[in-house]
Order: C-alpha cells, then structure tokens, then sequence
C-alpha cells in the first residue's frame, strides 16, 4: 500500500477477525514502533505484548474505553520510562510516535489496531501496574489492541483549510 494511503486511510479498528497474529508480524510492529524519531534520539519506550485471554480481560477491567482489548488477539502496551530521557519533558511527544508508528505499520500490514489513551490518567496507570505486574518507574502510556479488522471504516477528511496560516497568523 502506497504511504500515503496507509496514512490518509487510517482508522481505529475495534472489531477483529478470529485469527492470529503471528509473532513476526508483531516483531515487524515492533520495528515501526522503535523507529519512531524521539529528541535527542532518547528512545525512552519499553513495549509489553499481552496475548493471554486472563491478561487482556484483566486490561478491559481496569481500562473503561479498551473494551475491544478482550476481542483483539494482541495487545501491545507503550510504556514510558522517563530514567531514559536526555530532554526533560519530551518522553511523552516519544512515546506518542512510537504508538502512531505501530498505527500505522498496523495497516500497511494488513491489520487494524486503535490507541486506547493511558497516561495521563493516574489511576489507569497504576491499575495498569499492578495488573500487568509493570515496575513502578515505567509509565504505561498506551494500550493498543491489535488485530486482523473486522470492520473496513471509510478514510476520515479532516482537512480544514481554516486551521493552515500560510505567511503569518
Ligand atoms: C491519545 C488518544 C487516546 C485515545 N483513547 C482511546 C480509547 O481509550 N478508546 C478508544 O476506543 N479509542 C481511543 N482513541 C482513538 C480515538 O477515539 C480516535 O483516534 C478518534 O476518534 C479518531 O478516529 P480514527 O482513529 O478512526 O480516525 C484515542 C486516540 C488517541 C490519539
């Protein structure tokens, strides 16, 4: 698929086929993810990849809006880690990267997938920690759930010429 299709034709994916995603095609994500730019090339993300039914239910519970998570064969948790910043302040602009990478490499795959929003609500997180046994200095970021889409959503036009200013303001 041509990139800019796979950008322009994104969409969140929250119904998913049964079946599988293989591990090297989780790896490939994985790749897209880290290749994401970060300041100062930093890097600071760890990712967590859940496929246990007893996990991703356990991820539904404590997360009112990644109730698709129970249905997605994997989910792949971007988590923070702040001891890696060089730049004070910009691990979250890394992290979000990372997650649009995995969004998007997700479609040029053939797949779907959606970013469920964990920081910055606390009480996400700290559930988050504790179900997924997450060290305390590691902030869970994202919850994205991951899989072969079940629904084909129609390309969204966003574009507003009203918010470009060309020159000046
Ligand atoms: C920071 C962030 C948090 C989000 N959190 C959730 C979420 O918790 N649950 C969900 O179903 N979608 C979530 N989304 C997906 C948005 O709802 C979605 O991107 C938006 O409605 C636009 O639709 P589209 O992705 O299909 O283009 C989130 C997206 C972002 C960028």
């Amino acid at each position: 698929m041509d990139a800019m299709d796979v950008i322009i034709g994104r969409r969140s994916i929250r119904r998913y086929q049964d079946r599988l995603v293989p591990e090297d095609v989780v790896e490939r994500l994985l790749k897209a993810a880290m290749a994401a730019p970060s300041a100062g090339d930093e890097q600071p993300w760890h990712f967590l990849v859940i496929r246990s039914s007893e996990k991703r239910v356990g991820v539904a519970r404590v997360h009112p809006y990644a109730q698709m998570v129970k249905q997605a064969p994997v989910a792949i948790i971007v988590c923070g880690d702040p001891r890696l910043e060089k730049y004070d302040g910009f691990w979250v602009q890394d992290c979000s990267a990372a997650t649009e990478n995995l969004l998007l490499s997700a479609r040029a795959l053939g797949l779907g997938a959606v970013w469920c929003g964990v920081h910055p609500v606390g009480e996400r997180e700290t559930a988050l920690r504790s179900v997924l046994g997450i060290p305390q200095e590691i902030v869970p970021f994202a919850v994205v759930a991951v899989g072969y889409p079940a629904d084909e959503p129609a390309p969204a036009d966003r574009y507003k010429p009203e918010r470009v200013h060309r020159g000046s303001w």
